[in-house]
């Protein structure tokens, strides 16, 4: 690659840099980064990085502009990885022993006594730097090049080096090795946490009848909330929509968005009470034109009295009522939604085993949703994990099930409709 010419010029580097220092500067700079092109060989590179060395620091010594002392880090960081890569690459084509070649990578350059010692040799610790420089995709590289130098260049505290850019090489894969998206963010229909992380939230631990696990209104967001969305839930009972809601960032990982949730019910209680506002759904829809509605409904005959002792809440009424009270909410539903948005129904079906009672809960509640001006829009299952102790008392309530010939009821559906 012998040049001649470019040699000569970096020759006198020295001697001008009292002049226009600047101009010169930058004149040689453009003939560094021709050489880069050219250098092939080690010992080559080495020279050429040996300048560009040189340059870089009579910029930073005589305080020329940031952008040519960026110019000069950005051209040393560039040869680097050349350099890294060629010696990888000879690593494993077996071709000569690193060790070796490295040893006799030691450079010598009368030109720049004043700014540099010579005989410079790449320490372990640098020809590591470089490889792993080289090891970085093409991508990769250019991006966190490009952030870093922008940051030098404005903000006075920052430098440009190969440490900086390794580090936030670094930062950027443990970004990538981040799984893309959480385990809660079920990819079926089939909504099932072996492990709930958002269980019952108030103070009966333990004890889940009319608590759908939280993650059941984490993929009701993933799936049918749009960014900036006006989310209602109007039978929040105590607010595990919310706490689903404040955790977002848990289950939505790198794809996190914001949007509007307004809690209601009939009984607010737990510790998020007082964001919800008391409220019965039979009369009225509380909040005009919802993009997205979630219902966690009471359970036609499980929960009976479990939520208060008023005749207007659902969990309390007959098959009669229950029906008929389902019909307003749909209705009501209706009235404050737009064509094309959303309404999500969740609920079991009824099984009484001692009697043999069947209610298709979630039939009636098609029904219902249907009859009031709405499509069936999709449908996904979860659940209830009633067998996941086996206590003595399941197996009985098991045995009891087979001899009577009426199954447990053991799946949530998650019935979602479009306004249409
Ligand atoms: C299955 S629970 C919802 C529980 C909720 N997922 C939570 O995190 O606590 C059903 C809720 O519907 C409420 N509810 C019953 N009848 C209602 C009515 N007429 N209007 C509004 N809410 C009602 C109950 O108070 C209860 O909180």
């Amino acid at each position: 690659m012998k040049d001649s010419s470019s040699e000569h010029e970096f020759a006198i580097i020295p001697t001008i840099v009292s002049g226009n220092q600047e101009t010169v500067v930058i004149q040689f700079l453009k003939t560094a980064s021709k050489l880069v092109k050219q250098a092939i060989t080690l010992e080559e590179i080495q020279e050429v990085w040996q300048k560009i060395n040189a340059l870089e620091a009579l910029s930073k010594k005589f305080r020329l502009s940031k952008e040519v002392q960026l110019d000069a880090t950005e051209l040393r960081i560039r040869l680097e990885r050349r350099l890294g890569e060629i010696l990888s690459k000879k690593k494993q084509d077996r071709e000569e022993n690193i060790k070796e070649q490295l040893d006799k990578l030691s450079l010598v350059s009368d030109n720049f006594k004043n700014v540099q010692q010579n005989h410079h040799r790449f320490t372990k610790n640098e020809l590591s730097k470089f490889q792993r420089l080289a090891s970085t995709s093409h991508e990769v590289f250019e991006a966190v090049l490009t952030d870093l130098r922008t940051e030098a260049a404005i903000n006075s505290q920052t430098a440009l080096s190969t440490t900086g850019i390794l580090r936030a090489i670094r930062n950027e894969q443990k970004k990538n090795s981040e799984p893309l998206f959480s385990p809660i963010i079920k990819p079926s229909d089939n909504w099932n946490f072996s492990t709930v992380k958002y269980g019952r939230i108030d103070e009966k631990f333990g004890e889940y009848r009319g608590y759908i696990p939280g993650e059941i209104y984490a993929n009701c967001f993933w799936y049918y909330v749009k960014p900036g969305d006006l989310v209602v839930a109007p039978m929040a009972g105590s607010g595990q929509v919310w706490r689903v809601y404040e955790a977002r960032q848990e289950w939505m990982g790198q794809h996190i968005y914001d949007f509007q949730l307004e809690m209601f019910d009939l009984t607010p209680r737990g510790k998020y009470k007082d964001l919800i506002t008391p409220h019965d759904l039979t009369k009225n829809f509380p909040v005009e034109n919802p993009d997205y509605i979630v219902i966690d409904i009471p359970y036609y005959g499980m929960v009976n009295q479990q939520y208060s002792d008023k005749p207007e809440d659902l969990a309390n009424m007959t098959l009669e009522d229950w029906q008929v009270a389902i019909a307003a909410i749909a209705k009501n539903c209706a009235l404050a939604q737009k064509t094309g948005t959303l309404c999500t129904i969740i609920s079991p079906n009824y099984r009484e085993v001692a009697n043999g009672l069947i209610v298709i809960v979630t039939d009636i509640i098609r029904y219902s949703w249907e009859s009031a001006g709405y499509i069936l829009h999709d449908k996904a299952y979860s659940s209830r994990r009633i067998q996941q102790h086996q206590t003595p008392q399941m197996a009985r309530m098991n045995n009891h099930a087979k001899a009577n010939r009426i199954m447990l009821t053991d799946i949530t559906e998650i019935l979602t409709f479009r306004r249409v």
